[in-house]
């Protein structure tokens, strides 16, 4: 294979012959030379190439090749495919340490019509066009960041004992309780309903496992049954839920990394979850320096300082019933009035972050009709044992708690909830054989990468966004 651009830039020894293959971003004619700028992604800047025109001057590569070469760089078009060889030199133009003076050039891929032609796009524009737009600076530095971060959250594990797990992405439970679940069925539903006649459901006895099943809202119950065998583990996959929420940090179809560890209570839960999001700031931060530059210059101004204060901070805790106590002083700001009771609303989290901790809060101990049926029952029978991490900018990013790991206690409340105890039986189980005090946390890996990139919709940090009439790709 040959060099990538980033490798050339950091190893290849200046005066020496380099192959470059990409894509080519602009082309610029003076009268006598032409300079051509080609990304291939490895990194966020691109290399120069500069022609000499002039044929005669080319007796290296002769007269032949120099000609072949002005054909093609004249008629070259933004988009297309390239191989370029020249030698590596140091560069006098500004902002670039080297560029390769160019000898051969072939034209691998055309580009007639190529939609990327202005400097900047709309992203609402980029988006129509998701199998392009990679090919853009923004694009093209969110998939490394993203690729990035995913290697740091293998990276924080392994180093903790965690071991990495697959949860199923079929499943017949919902796991949060909410419903908002996508079906999973192989029956023919049209036909289905004109058999059994109209309004009734078909038989999902007769669908493909014999019963109704569904795209899973989270690994956790899951990867509950391998905390209480492996002590440490922890699943990072793309979960799905139906909710209309036509929002700039949902999607239909996200990424969520769930730790979970066995003798841990909320407070090693906490502790797991600050040091996690500051090991992944960190490692943005120390890697990848070039793209989070361009985000902090043309996105989300003073994004790395901001991040650095958070790698620096000590979380702010509070609890749910404080944290209302403090938003109901400031009631008339809000377009929803706080009350004890509620859900938090984005501008609550907006305010305890930015005005009441001015940093990352992790609120806790909420009421139990907000919070999912598995949390662990506080005392006072009122609110549970749940944390949210909120960050500034963005709001909720992480949410968790400690499980209910009495089983009584845990019948009861599903009982409470309407919930049908038969199909959770082997998690229920759990209760029954070796119980412990156990907690773990939900990241939504894509607002992980809308925290560190600044970007202002969660459809722009993941390529094929999957939200409310929104498949194309
Ligand atoms: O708070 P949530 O719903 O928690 C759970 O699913 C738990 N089972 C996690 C656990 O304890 N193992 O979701 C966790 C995180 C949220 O804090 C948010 O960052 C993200 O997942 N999230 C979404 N991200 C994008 N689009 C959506 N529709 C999201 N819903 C949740
Ligand atoms: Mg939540």
């Amino acid at each position: 294979m040959v060099d990538l651009i980033k490798d050339i830039l950091r190893f290849n020894p200046e005066g020496q012959p380099v192959i470059v293959r990409g894509w080519v971003r602009t082309k610029r004619e003076l009268k006598n030379l032409v300079f051509v700028e080609v990304n291939d992604g490895s990194c966020f800047v691109g290399i120069q190439c500069t022609f000499d025109k002039t044929p005669f001057d080319r007796r290296e590569t002769g007269v032949a090749a120099a000609s072949a070469a002005v054909e093609v760089l004249s008629a070259l078009k933004t988009g297309a495919s390239v191989e370029i060889r020249g030698n590596l030199m140091p560069s006098p133009a500004a902002g670039q340490s080297s560029e390769v003076s160019g000898q051969e050039i072939s034209l691998i891929g055309d580009a007639e019509n190529y939609p990327l032609q202005k400097k900047r796009h709309s992203f609402e524009f980029l988006r129509e066009i998701a199998h392009l737009r990679p090919r853009t600076n923004t694009f093209g530095a969110v998939a490394r960041v993203r690729g990035a971060l995913a290697y740091a959250v293998h990276e924080f594990f392994r180093k903790r004992y965690f071991h990495y797990i697959h949860t199923p992405i079929i499943t017949a439970n919902d796991a949060e309780g909410a419903g908002a679940m996508f079906q999973v069925t192989t029956l023919d539903m049209e036909k289905a309903i004109r058999d059994n006649g109209q309004g009734t459901p078909p038989d999902f006895h007769m669908d493909f496992f014999g019963k109704k099943t569904f795209l899973t809202v989270s690994g956790q119950l899951e990867a509950e049954t391998y905390a209480t065998a492996l002590s440490r583990v922890y699943t990072f996959g793309p979960t799905f839920r139906a909710e209309n929420s036509n929002t700039a940090r949902h999607l239909a179809e996200f990424w969520m990394v769930e730790p979970e560890a066995a003798f841990a209570d909320l407070r090693d839960n906490m502790e797991l979850a600050e040091d996690f999001l500051k090991a992944l700031l960190a490692y943005a931060l120390d890697n990848c320096g070039e793209d989070l530059a361009f985000f902090d210059a043309h996105v989300e101004k003073g994004i790395v300082a901001s991040m650095e204060a958070v790698v620096n901070a000590q979380f702010t805790h509070i609890s749910y019933t404080d944290a209302v106590k403090e938003l109901e002083k400031y009631a008339d700001g809000f377009e929803f009035k706080p009350s004890w009771g509620c859900d938090l609303q984005s501008e609550h989290e907006k305010f305890l972050t930015e005005k009441v901790a001015r940093g990352p809060v992790i609120v806790t101990d909420y009421p139990k009709e907000i919070k999912a049926f598995y949390m662990k029952m506080n005392d006072d029978g009122k609110t549970v044992r749940a944390m949210d991490v909120l960050a500034p900018r963005l709001g909720e990013i992480i949410g968790g708690s400690q499980r209910e790991d009495n089983l009584e206690k845990l019948e009861k409340r599903m009982a409470e909830l309407g919930m049908k105890t038969e199909s959770y039986w082997w998690y229920l189980d759990l209760r029954r054989f070796g119980s412990t005090p156990h907690s773990g946390f939900g990241m939504g890996f894509d607002r992980l990468v809308q925290y560190v990139t600044g970007m202002a919709n969660i459809r722009d940090v993941i390529p094929y966004p999957r939200a409310v009439g929104l498949a194309e790709f």
